[in-house]
């Protein structure tokens, strides 16, 4: 699958569900209201919507929400995507990225056996408070931190952590949370906060800039960059100087953006087909998917959409107008 502008697309964002434990301030709205049932794709259509991607060169599937751990299907929507060949029969690339509130050893390791490879969990704060503002959740950091042991515990690799940074709630905890990457020696991941916030509060004071991040980290613990992992990797990746193990990434779409190099393709949990994060134009795959259609016209619906794909997110631009779902209906 290719774009109008050269791109390839390899990397399958799919979210599953709607629907969250957690009201977080940059995501979703305290009234959201979810989709009724009937009208999100169900494991099977899930699964079918990833093989014709799968057919089409993708090769790295990241379930997402949402929140996915919600889903009552997830070890069989797992197991059914890990089960497809990924391009030239090698094994698929299966991700799941989570808020990490509802997990134990038990459920990760079943969800290893079903083929899940590696976890994505966010955390944008340790401190009770901030967590709980941020969140607007009853959850508590300590639950969070006991996922992320229970996920190296059953073996998922590699395990990395998320923090959304917003200015005036978490900046001055970036050093608190860089400390998790040498704790847990995992990736601490950075990424700057994008309009997709559904209250549409987003705006460029809200912004903690990449270079601040590093700076206010590096004060506290010298970093050595290693550049970005790959070409189009979303993430600038620092070692610890003294030797700590542990990663620090950044993700900086507002600071830097990297569409230039995006191979991804998202897919929501009511079957619409979004080239991009921003993307104001949806292509709705669910009524190919419930009226009869073959893989072929799946896969052809699936290769126009992609053509379609908008060159960049033009935050900074005038003329920027914020997506009207949020991240949780879209799919991180
Ligand atoms: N800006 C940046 N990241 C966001 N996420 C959700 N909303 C935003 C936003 N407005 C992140 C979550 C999670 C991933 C799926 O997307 O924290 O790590
Ligand atoms: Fe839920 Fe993730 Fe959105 Fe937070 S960012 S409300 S955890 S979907």
């Amino acid at each position: 699958m290719v774009d109008s502008h050269g791109r390839v697309i390899r990397d399958l964002r799919l979210s599953i569900t709607d629907r969250c434990n957690f009201r977080c301030v940059y995501c979703m709205d305290p009234g959201v209201r979810f989709m009724d049932r009937s009208e999100l794709l169900d494991a099977q259509e899930l699964v079918r919507v990833a093989r014709v991607c799968v057919g089409l060169g993708v090769d790295t599937v990241r379930v997402t929400g949402g929140e996915p751990t919600l889903h009552p299907d997830l070890e069989e929507i797992i197991g059914g995507v890990a089960g497809l060949a990924g391009p030239d029969g090698a094994a698929l690339d299966v991700a799941m990225t989570t808020n990490g509130s509802l997990m134990d050893e038990r459920r990760l390791t079943a969800w290893r056996r079903a083929g899940l490879r590696r976890i994505t969990i966010s955390i944008d704060s340790v401190d009770p408070r901030r967590f709980a503002s941020m969140t607007r959740s009853r959850t508590t950091s300590d639950r969070v931190l006991a996922g992320i042991e229970a996920a190296l515990a059953a073996g998922l690799r590699p395990v990395k952590l998320n923090a959304v940074v917003v200015r005036g709630y978490n900046e001055y905890e970036v050093v608190g949370l860089a400390e998790l990457a040498r704790r847990f020696a995992v990736e601490m991941r950075f990424i700057e906060f994008m309009p997709l916030d559904s209250r549409h509060e987003w705006s460029m004071n809200r912004v903690v800039p990449a270079t601040e991040i590093i700076a206010r980290i590096s004060a506290a613990h010298p970093l050595t960059p290693l550049g970005r992992e790959d070409e189009s990797s979303t993430s600038l990746v620092y070692e610890f100087a003294d030797g700590a193990p542990g990663r620090i990434g950044v993700i900086a779409p507002v600071s830097r953006p990297f569409c230039g190099a995006c191979s991804r393709l998202r897919v929501t949990a009511d079957g619409k087909v979004r080239p991009c994060l921003f993307s104001n134009t949806e292509w709705d795959l669910r009524p190919l998917l419930r009226g009869g259609a073959d893989d072929e016209q799946i896969a052809q619906f699936l290769v126009d959409a992609t053509w379609t794909k908008q060159s960049g997110h033009g935050i900074s631009s005038p003329r920027f107008t914020p997506p009207d779902r949020p991240m949780s209906a879209i799919g991180g």
